[in-house]
């Protein structure tokens, strides 16, 4: 048996993770395994019922559980609220509550979808990259932080780019135990000709890269990689980062795609994981039945094969995903002339009904 806590937070997040769960459940009966699912708040979904984007009570479930699933959290309604309380704090400190250091974000081109990319089909076809983003350090956590008043009149506001050699290490680790069952090939980057913590970060990598000598290493700048993910995406195969580039970077990769609603993505720590699509909660399209719930349901895949080493059933959870595509059907962001356009539950049903024992 298998206990996962569900955090469907807000916008279109209760939506996809439906469908994620009707693939679980689909699964279940398929292959006779029990999945107990329990539900808790987290974001704008928190703060209307307690006040704070996510209690102690919330982040136990977490922690108790073999692995969680969270759909999206933020939105317009909490937008005005001071920094601690805003619905992203309650993401935060579940990433850092369950010390999720390692964020796994799979760019794959999938082949029926070539053409919905902004780039030309030549440049795309058999993109498949493995960001592998620091999640718990750097700018997003460092301190000191803050805004203070300047004594002339004004404003500071700061924040610390900070990381130390544990933090490095344990990230580095990672890129080249997945790099391994990979290309073997893990390109690090930073910006260590500017920033100090970047040079601490590439001594640090290129130290643990000793222990893997199959593996081939090599460093770029942040800029430098950001324009070659448009120039050549296919010369990388995992990208090991900090959080600050690692967040901006894999939204810049999943542009590739042609649609953010296609990314999952895994936070693994130690002992926990927490699976989430990349996409936000798109406030905009929420309660419309039109958002694209492959995503989560590729995050669901993900934790089978990372939390429950079920990855022949994450296989076919793909394979279902591909199928769907293959025949023809499409959400609204991946619509294109010709195919069949459905709805967020309807392309839920689609994949679940392709998953048979
Ligand atoms: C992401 C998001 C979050 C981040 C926000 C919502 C706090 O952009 O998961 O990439 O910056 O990490
Ligand atoms: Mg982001």
């Amino acid at each position: 048996m298998y206990r996962i806590t569900v955090f469907p937070g807000d916008g279109i997040g209760p939506e996809v993770t439906e469908q994620a769960l009707k693939i679980l459940r689909r699964v279940g009966q398929a292959f006779h395994l029990v999945f107990e699912t329990q539900e808790a708040l987290l974001g704008g979904a928190s703060i209307d019922r307690h006040g704070v984007p996510i209690t102690e009570e919330a982040l136990n479930a977490a922690r108790n559980a073999d692995a969680s699933f969270l759909g999206a959290v933020g939105g317009p309604k909490w937008d005005q609220l001071e920094n601690a309380k805003r619905p992203e704090k309650g993401l935060l400190a579940i990433r850092k509550g369950l010390n999720a250091f390692a964020n796994i974000r799979p760019v794959k081109m999938f082949p029926q979808l070539v053409d919905r990319s902004p780039l030309k089909r030549e440049i795309v076809e058999g993109v498949d990259i493995m960001i592998i983003r620091e999640l718990v350090g750097d700018l997003y956590f460092g301190t000191p932080r803050g805004i203070e008043p300047l004594p002339g009149g004004g404003e500071r506001g700061f924040n610390t780019m900070i990381y130390t050699t544990p933090e490095v290490d344990r990230i580095a680790r990672k890129a080249f135990e997945f790099a391994r069952k990979r290309r073997r090939q893990v390109t690090s980057v930073d910006k260590a000709n500017v920033l100090e913590s970047s040079q601490l970060w590439r001594k640090v990598v290129t130290a643990v890269h000793r222990e893997y000598p199959d593996v081939t290493l090599n460093h770029r700048y942040v800029d430098d990689c950001a324009m070659q993910l448009i120039k050549d995406p296919r010369q990388f195969d995992v990208i090991v980062t900090t959080n600050m580039f690692g967040d901006i970077l894999s939204d810049e990769s999943a542009m590739l795609t042609g649609s953010i609603g296609m990314l999952p993505s895994a936070s693994m720590g130690t002992d926990h994981a927490l699976y989430e699509p990349v996409h936000g909660s798109a406030p905009d399209i929420a309660g419309q039945d039109i958002a694209n719930p492959l995503a989560a349901i590729l995050s669901m895949a993900m934790m089978l094969e990372y939390s429950f080493n079920l990855s022949e059933l994450a296989q076919m959870i793909e394979k279902a995903v591909e199928g769907v595509l293959a025949d023809g059907f499409r959400t609204a962001d991946i619509q294109q002339d010709g195919m069949r356009k459905v709805s967020c539950s309807k392309m839920g049903d689609l994949v679940a009904e392709r998953i048979q024992s």
